[in-house]
């Protein structure tokens, strides 16, 4: 006889019951406030409205005051973190520091003000900045990168979000050693404070086209592809993590999420030792958006279903644009 039919495992003994399932989940399907972040977008305007996004229904561009309207009544559902994102009126890197051009440079002190206990993450990159949409500091003439510079740059304006009061930078711009250059930079005027999560497995995505509309960053020529990973390379994914944690990062990122829990896993097996986030980048917050307004399918539980599955692969920090439904659902399940 072979061993298959002789074995007495059985499934059905696992599935029957809510209890015995969430035994079978191993803590998967339990989350908290903590656990997500939630990013936001910010036009350099004190008050008015926001704006809505053609590409990511039910997602604002929040002007100043908008942003604390947002943000209010989700404290009381226990919003812990937000990564902020500065969408400029005027391009120029010249612009990148200052509090009259710079929305998020002047929404931190007031946040920090209003909601003392609220983590503040800013994303620390070039390309809404640049002229030509790219992420790095170039030659006028050639066009060819910078390093020299656009490491130096990438460190000021790590510097100018610190003084502003953030919790934490999150480098998303991949350029070789910014992350080593922003540690140190932030020490050297005394930032030591400010913890640093790196976007360390940013793959060259399509599913970051929407996000692209929100920020006005798309490129102007080319794309990212001469410094974002190649969806295929695990490789490249893991060698960059480790780079990372090397260069003094507290927290790493995989993004986009669902389609790169491989890396999430690996990471995880690789690298127990530091938290893992993942961002549930903007083209994958519409996919589900625009199939549950069709009405192809239910956004609450198909959500939960990725979360879950975000958490079983490894990631402990979850970025993304649901946070407020996401809340909503936890405090009402207590
Ligand atoms: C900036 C940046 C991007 C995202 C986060 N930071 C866009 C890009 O690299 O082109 C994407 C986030 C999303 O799609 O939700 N470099």
């Amino acid at each position: 006889m072979s061993s298959s039919n002789s074995s007495l495992v059985a499934l059905e003994t696992s599935l029957g019951k809510s209890t015995i399932r969430k035994w079978m989940s191993q803590g998967n399907t339990e989350f908290e406030a903590h656990n997500f972040v939630l990013p936001i977008f910010v036009v350099n305007k004190d008050s008015g409205d926001p704006i809505e996004i053609d590409s990511m229904p039910a997602v604002y561009r929040h002007t100043i005051s908008s942003a604390i309207d947002f943000i209010d009544p989700l404290i009381n559902l226990e919003l812990r973190s937000i990564l902020l994102f500065p969408v400029m009126d005027v391009k120029g890197i010249q612009y990148m520091d200052s509090v009259d051009h710079n929305p998020v440079l002047r929404l931190i002190p007031i946040l920090k003000r209003r909601f003392p206990a609220l983590y503040i993450i800013v994303d620390v990159c070039l390309c809404t900045f640049t002229l030509d949409g790219h992420c790095y500091m170039s030659d006028n003439d050639s066009g060819e990168k910078i390093s020299k510079l656009t490491l130096d740059t990438l460190g000021k304006l790590s510097v100018a979000y610190a003084r502003a009061g953030c919790d934490m930078v999150a480098p998303s711009d991949m350029n070789d050693g910014r992350v080593s250059i922003i540690r140190k930079t932030l020490n050297g005027h005394d930032y030591n404070r400010v913890a640093l999560m790196s976007y360390s497995a940013k793959f060259a995505s399509n599913f970051y086209g929407p996000f692209r509309d929100a920020a006005n960053s798309s490129p102007k020529h080319g794309d990212r592809q001469t410094y974002q990973l190649p969806p295929g390379s695990l490789g490249l994914a893991l060698r960059a993590i480790g780079r990372d944690i090397d260069e003094g990062a507290d927290v790493i990122m995989i993004k986009p999420g669902l389609p790169y829990l491989d890396v999430i896993a690996e990471a995880k097996r690789r690298f127990p030792d530091i938290p893992r986030a993942v961002y549930h980048v903007s083209g994958e917050y519409s996919m589900l958006r625009a199939s549950a307004d069709k009405g192809y399918l239910q956004i609450i539980p198909a959500l939960w279903e990725i979360l879950t599955c975000f958490k079983r692969s490894g990631a402990n920090i979850i970025i993304t644009y649901y946070t407020p439904i996401i809340l909503e659902t936890l405090k009402n399940s207590n």
